[in-house]
């Protein structure tokens, strides 16, 4: 009787030993845990993940680039070695009830398989959380929303005599179409060729973007975002630094992607990896405002613009700021007027022209540009404000390089180009120039 209650105090005084080693253990655990869950969650949106596959058919300098990228710093999307060292501190955090037990016996000689029942154990401390699950498979997309209607305008008043200053007009019936007041509506904004191409400097990436701001006219900054995903931007004090090479680096807060991006008005605009959100990123003030367009395309290699491995091209012409897209539910080009003030759409327009037919696009004086799938020549055009398609057939280039970006610039009328690592211009030429 003796023996045995000294045996089960002994058994007791083990338990307690180990209970002690093993909470110490458990905290350590649960400190790695959330060390590693924490990292995972800051995670780069999939985007860039998915984008790799699509890699292979890029020039070797630009995987190596996006190669270092994935391995550099806790912005990093999740490692695949990341992945595997969260598992087995799973695994590991399952196995400690099966190890108590083991020890137990273990030290006690088995004893605990034969010996009295113990006292009842006090009640045990909850489990971790378990992970969220993966996401499921997505719902289905609702339907489309009514297209707002554009405010007309009626005729503008009569001018009053010359010399003194006359009453304002009448305000006349409601006009025929829909422009708003500052619309430029030039008749033949029509491009008719793209001459004079100059080389500005050659770039070390194929894909990236260049950009001016069109709405500084004294501003001759200039800023570069190199690759087709990436959170900085190069800032350049003007084009002879961009040929020199020396610039600044500044982060925009998340990762772009594709080449359509634009800077106006002092900020920098893109489309957020992985989302279907324009980043709008203030660069006196370094804030950032997003702006959500649903039932777009955004990710999954379904490109507005796949030889720019593009989703939303930004653009900006003389009536200011516009978001081109491919419609989520017919994969047809659409186009958003911005409100640049309050970062909004003012409306949509349905060019009804296939996303698969498109090289690249930009916008001029109110019509939307778009090449054919090689970049040679622009092969469609349709006016914005009118609502109806050109018949354009304009010569671009011969070379069958990535053109990695094409922008038409309202400040200097000269489209801004990244062909074959060349940073170039051209000069615009409309049918009204004649
Ligand atoms: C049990 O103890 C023996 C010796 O004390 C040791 O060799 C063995 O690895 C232990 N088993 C477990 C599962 O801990
Ligand atoms: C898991 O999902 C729930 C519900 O969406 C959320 O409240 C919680 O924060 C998530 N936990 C983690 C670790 O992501
Ligand atoms: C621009 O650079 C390309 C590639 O080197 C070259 O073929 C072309 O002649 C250059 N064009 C001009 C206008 O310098
Ligand atoms: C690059 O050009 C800028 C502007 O002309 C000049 O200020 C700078 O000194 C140049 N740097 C080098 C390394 O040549
Ligand atoms: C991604 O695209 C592939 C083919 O392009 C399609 O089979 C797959 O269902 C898509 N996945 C998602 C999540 O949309
Ligand atoms: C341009 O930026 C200035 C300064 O931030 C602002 O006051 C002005 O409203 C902006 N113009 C447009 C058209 O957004
Ligand atoms: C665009 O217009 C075409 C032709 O009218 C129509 O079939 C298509 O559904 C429209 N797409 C969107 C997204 O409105
Ligand atoms: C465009 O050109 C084609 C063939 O030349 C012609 O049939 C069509 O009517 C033209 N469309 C417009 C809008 O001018």
């Amino acid at each position: 009787m003796c023996a045995l209650a000294l045996l089960s105090a002994a058994g007791l005084a083990v338990v307690l030993l180990r209970q002690t080693q093993l909470s110490v253990r458990l905290e350590k655990l649960d400190a790695q845990l959330w060390d590693v869950s924490e990292r995972a969650l800051v995670g780069l949106p999939s985007e860039v993940a998915a984008t790799h596959t699509d890699q292979q058919g890029a020039k070797p300098e630009e995987r190596h680039h996006s190669r270092s990228k994935r391995s550099r710093g806790p912005q990093g999307p999740p490692q695949d070695d990341e992945q595997q060292d969260m598992m087995m501190m799973m695994m590991t955090y399952s196995m400690v009830p099966v190890r108590v037990l083991v020890d137990l016996c273990n030290s006690t000689k088995g004893v605990c398989l034969t010996g009295p029942p113990g006292p009842p154990g006090l009640p045990g401390l909850n489990g971790m959380p378990g992970f969220n699950g993966t996401d499921g498979v997505p719902g289905q997309k609702g339907e489309a929303g009514v297209e707002g209607r554009r405010g007309r305008r009626g005729p503008a008043g009569e001018k009053g005599d010359p010399g003194e200053k006359g009453d304002p007009g009448e305000q006349g019936s409601p006009g025929e179409k829909g422009e708003t007041s500052n619309d430029v509506i030039l008749e033949e904004c029509i491009i008719k060729s793209l001459i004079n191409p100059r080389n500005i400097t050659k770039m070390t990436t194929t894909f990236g973007a260049w950009m001016q701001d069109a709405a500084l006219q004294d501003d001759e900054r200039i800023w570069v975002a190199e690759h087709f995903s990436g959170q900085v931007v190069k800032e350049y004090q003007s084009i002879a630094s961009l040929q020199n090479d020396s610039s600044n680096t500044i982060d925009i807060k998340k990762f772009f992607q594709g080449c359509g991006h634009t800077v106006h008005n002092g900020s920098i605009y893109y489309h957020i990896a992985g989302t279907f959100k324009i980043g709008k990123f203030d660069l006196r003030t370094r804030k950032l405002y997003t702006l959500a367009i649903e039932n777009t395309l955004y990710h999954n290699l379904s490109y507005l613009l796949h030889n720019s491995k593009t989703y939303f091209k930004l653009a900006v012409d003389e009536n200011g700021l516009w978001l081109i897209f491919a419609s989520g539910t017919d994969e047809s080009i659409m186009v958003a007027r911005l409100n640049e003030r309050t970062f909004s759409v003012a409306s949509f327009i349905n060019t009804t022209y296939p996303r698969t037919k498109a090289g690249n696009a930009f916008i001029a004086c109110g019509l939307l540009y778009v090449t054919d799938a090689k970049d040679a020549k622009v092969t469609y055009a349709f006016d914005l404000l009118k609502g109806k398609a050109v018949n354009v057939s304009v010569d671009l280039r011969s070379s069958n390089g990535v053109l990695a970006m094409l922008s038409y610039s309202p400040r200097d009328r000269h489209l801004y180009i990244w062909d074959s690592n060349y940073v170039k211009t051209y000069d615009v030429h409309f049918l009204s120039d004649d």
